[in-house]
């Protein structure tokens, strides 16, 4: 049995495949650092698409002089009990700053303060006074602390980079999940906070990923006509593997498990082309024999739960309003807003709360004033088990 990864690996250029174009993209993206120009990027994308192993390869080829911070907001989110705050993220980028200087040489001086400056942090003692001479960061005196915290936070890459202009061209800060950023008191003022600074930063770099729709709220606020950037970020979709990516990627990793072509085109329907379906559909998959069209569906139905394992993950985490809704649209495909209201039993206001919840996280979508399941997985998963068990999973 193959055992392709569920997550992302260690090893990364072992299994990477592909995304050439993305790269390149990505690299044009920075390219200008050395011009003192620098974009915002936003990147969106279904679950299990590929953005997070996308931006891991794309770091790890970032030229020398470029520095690199990587946030995973679902780590500060699962670490505070689901409980998420600005203060928490600035700590979390501040740690990750901190950790990009440490095998670069003249700025080890600073990495070598990581621990002290964090140990402030976490006793929420927010004097930088001392700190800030260290790092050559002026810190305004300000009462509020959350504002110092965030100061300091925000003016720290361009500060690097503007002290360093010999070895440095540019920072890139990759915010992963962040449609979590939805769950803020004020989702608004943290985007126009980190616009507030970019505006005026010429080699800085933020990258938002996150499994939302491009068409979600929280892209909205970020980066829709009346949202913190306007407009002005570079927004782009990662896709799902083509079909002749999947079949090269098959042939390239899988090469002992056999195909008929119909096997084949069977397959690439029921993943779609998504590179996590595709793995976790191969790890169920044997060698000595060869997948014909039907034998494609029997194994496909036959591990569901395995194949659909992220959603398994995923159902366990959603409230019970999340759920009724997601059990509605299985049952009854697209949906208008009042269509579904008259199937709730609950206000106007709760089913918006938790219907813009289920779009930030990519699970609803929201087109031609219909609500859909955006993912036929999950569909298929809770089809397949209310018919085998009666009822959907708890
Ligand atoms: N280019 C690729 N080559 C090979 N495998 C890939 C590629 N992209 C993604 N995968 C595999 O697909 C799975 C999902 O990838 P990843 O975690 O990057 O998706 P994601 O879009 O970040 O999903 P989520 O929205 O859930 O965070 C992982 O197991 C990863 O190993
Ligand atoms: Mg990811």
């Amino acid at each position: 049995m193959p055992n392709l990864p569920l997550g992302i690996p260690s090893d990364l250029d072992k299994y990477f495949f592909n995304r050439k174009k993305e790269l390149i993209k990505l690299n044009t993206f920075i390219s200008g650092f050395k011009q003192n120009v620098a974009n915002q990027i936003l990147i969106t994308g279904r679950r299990g698409v590929g953005k997070s192993f996308l931006l891991m390869k794309f770091r790890m080829e970032l030229p020398e002089n470029v520095l690199s911070a990587y946030v995973d907001l679902s780590k500060i989110h699962g670490m505070q009990k689901g409980r998420i705050t600005e203060e928490k993220v600035m700590h979390g980028l501040f740690e990750e700053m901190l950790g990009s200087l440490e095998n670069k040489d003249p700025l080890r001086k600073i990495y070598k303060l990581k621990d002290s400056l964090l140990k402030k942090l976490s006793a929420k003692n927010y004097d930088f006074k001392a700190a800030g001479n260290l790092l050559g960061i002026p810190i305004p005196q300000v009462d509020d602390d959350y504002e110092k915290l965030s100061s300091l936070v925000m003016e720290f890459p361009q500060k690097v980079v503007d002290d360093n202009r010999e070895n440095i061209d540019g920072f890139v800060i990759i915010l992963d999940e962040f449609q979590l950023i939805g769950e803020f008191e004020n989702p608004e003022a943290f985007f126009w906070l980190i616009r507030s600074y970019t505006q005026h930063q010429d080699n800085v770099t933020y990258i938002f990923t996150g499994s939302t729709s491009a068409t979600s709220e929280i892209v909205e606020k970020i980066n829709g006509a009346q949202g913190a950037f306007g407009g002005r970020m570079i927004q782009f979709p990662v896709e799902p593997f083509n079909e002749k990516d999947t079949y090269d990627y098959l042939k390239e990793m899988i090469s002992e498990i056999k195909f008929t072509p119909e096997g084949l085109k069977r397959f690439y329907k029921c993943t779609n082309g998504y590179p996590s379906y595709i793995n976790s559909f191969c790890n169920t998959m044997s060698e000595g024999r060869t997948y014909d069209s039907e034998m494609v569906i029997e194994t496909f139905y036959g591990k569901l739960d395995q194949i659909a394992v992220m959603w398994v993950f995923i159902w366990a985490t959603l409230s019970d309003y999340e759920k009724e809704i997601i059990e509605i649209l299985t049952e009854t495909e697209a949906l208008s807003w009042n269509d579904l209201l008259s199937k709730v039993n609950y206000s106007n206001k709760t089913l918006l709360k938790y219907t813009n919840r289920l779009k930030n996280k990519g699970i609803l979508s929201h087109t031609n004033k219909k609500y859909a399941i955006e993912d036929i997985m999950l569909r298929s998963w809770l089809k397949y088990r209310k018919e085998n068990d009666g009822y959907y999973p708890p």
